[in-house]
């Protein structure tokens, strides 16, 4: 009998207890959400670099250096906190000494890689570093062990980082640069279970261990070459080839792509979906933290002291190419469901940020998950820009571990997790991010967050449909705009988190 008036309440009023919650854990925990995990990744790869970051000081296109200025101000406005370069797969096959000195006696390579184009070197170590500091961001390099040696990345870390005199000091200063650059990031190798050299894990890491014990240099962090989703062999490979040598790696990278299909041959179009795609799209991003408690339990086993750090040096939405673009080019469109894609595995890192110490999604410009795409003289901030702008101020922040509680959003036979969220406070300032992937119905939040907090304001990122997006020259459909929030009653505040969005909630002590 009582089991029938609960469900017949249920079914009249929907169920007694609150379905969806979060409680923010007063907690005396001092874990840092690293700025880092705002990082971004940029690429000799189509038109990242040339035309998306760099035209030329001739070019039409305003620039200073030869830096498009559009893009610097859009950068500057995002604090883009890392900057990872020059690759991915093109780094195994770069020889940084192509890329210095006058531009007309620096060779012309192929990219054998991104379309076979041409690459003329004209952008390299001293642009790219340039670059870093007119935008304000730290510089992450990474190192060819592919196709490199020793001595060359040896040399390569001693021309950019030492202020000792060597030959390698004395050329940089012949090319214009009297001090040293501060690079802390020191990637060696990049995904070199495939492109960077095909290696078995067990061989690579006595390579690791080699150019690890020779890249030398003040608080350098060196990140060792980990798996793409979940190769749990892999990680479990170089770890145990470091033969318990795991401090010559402060950092592990994982690469994580969301890719709607599942599948390399036919990913899906980034601008023409339906709720099949938006779900599985959606679903295929949060795999990501089963994959990062995966590799993090087997880094346990190796380092149970912890130091070594994970870095999701690449992740993002890949899509299939955009009709009409060059192959080997990488060019997608970016709608609101890269906006949920960003949300939510931003709240994931920062979930993880005890144990995440950087991220990098890919790419910056004109390539994959781009926070910009630029044709000519136009450029458009895409709705994943503007969730990093949104999520900003997570960056250095300290963690707030939330009890969290949500329905499932039901498509078809399957579910997911209808909100994802993550906390952080920062100057006495409170923020809490949220994102909703049910695309039909805004969900009640009931948050517990105390008596003595007041409400400062809300932010939202949505748009009409789920496939909307920012098109050159036009009004941008997939923008940052304020979101009204009731009041904090009791210590307790409703949010009605709209469908298909991103919000952020921020409060005060
Ligand atoms: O980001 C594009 C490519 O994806 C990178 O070059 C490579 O590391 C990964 O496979």
């Amino acid at each position: 009998m009582k089991n029938t008036i609960i469900l017949f309440s249920f079914l009249i009023a929907g169920p007694l207890i609150a379905q969806n919650t979060l409680e923010l854990k007063p907690s005396s925990s001092t874990v840092k959400i690293n700025k880092e995990i705002y990082g971004h990744f940029s690429e000799h790869l189509g038109t990242c670099i040339y035309e998306g970051i760099y035209v030329g000081e001739n070019s039409e296109i305003p620039n200073i250096r030869g830096y498009r200025k559009d893009v610097i101000e859009a950068f500057k406005e995002l604090k883009v906190p890392v900057l990872r370069w020059p690759g991915g797969c093109f780094a195994d096959t770069y020889h940084w000494k192509d890329g210095i000195g006058p531009k007309k006696d620096r060779p012309s390579i192929v990219n054998v890689f991104w379309g076979g184009v041409t690459e003329d070197n004209s952008f390299g170590t001293h642009e790219f570093l340039d670059f870093c500091e007119l935008i304000g961001t730290e510089p992450y390099l990474s190192v060819n062990v592919g196709s490199g040696t020793v001595q060359e990345a040896v040399e390569w870390v001693e021309y950019v980082t030492s202020s000792n005199k060597s030959p390698m000091t004395d050329l940089r200063k012949k090319n214009g640069r009297e001090k040293p650059w501060n690079v802390k990031f020191w990637g060696i190798g990049n995904e070199n279970w495939g492109c960077g050299g095909d290696m078995a894990p067990d061989y690579y890491a006595n390579v690791y261990r080699n150019y690890a014990s020779y890249i030398r240099g003040n608080n350098f962090q060196k990140v060792i070459c980990g798996p793409p989703g979940g190769d749990t062999l892999w990680t479990e490979g170089i770890l145990k080839g470091l033969k318990g040598k795991t401090d010559l790696a402060q950092g592990l990278s994982l690469h994580y792509y969301t890719l709607p299909t599942g599948d390399w041959g036919s990913k899906g179009s980034s601008t023409e979906f339906g709720e099949d795609m938006w779900f599985a799209t959606l679903r295929n991003t949060m795999q990501v933290e089963s994959h990062i408690k995966q590799h993090l339990s087997i880094m346990d086993k190796y380092d149970p002291a912890r130091k070594m750090k994970l870095i999701v040096d690449e992740w993002g939405t890949w899509y299939d190419k955009l009709p009409g673009t060059k192959d080997g080019f990488l060019q997608q469109q970016n709608t609101v469901r890269d906006a949920l894609v960003a949300g939510i595995n931003l709240n994931i890192f920062n979930n993880h940020a005890d144990r995440i110490s950087m991220a990098n999604i890919a790419q910056i410009v004109n390539v994959l998950q781009s926070v910009i795409l630029t044709k000519g003289s136009q450029m458009v901030k895409t709705p994943t820009y503007h969730i990093f702008k949104m999520y900003n101020v997570h960056q250095d922040a300290t963690q707030i571990p939330i009890n969290f509680a949500t329905e499932n959003y039901i498509y078809k036979a399957e579910s997911i997790p209808a909100l994802t969220a993550s906390a952080s406070e920062k100057d006495g300032i409170i923020s809490i991010t949220i994102t909703n992937s049910n695309p039909h119905k805004a969900i009640a939040l009931d948050c517990k967050v105390g008596k003595d907090l007041k409400i400062i304001g809300g932010k939202i990122v949505t748009g009409k449909a789920i496939t909307d997006f920012n098109e050159f020259g036009k009004e941008e459909k997939v923008y940052l705009s304020d979101f009204k929030l009731g009041k904090i009653k009791d210590g307790a505040l409703k949010i009605e988190v709209p469908a298909h969005s991103v919000t952020l909630v921020q409060l005060q002590k």
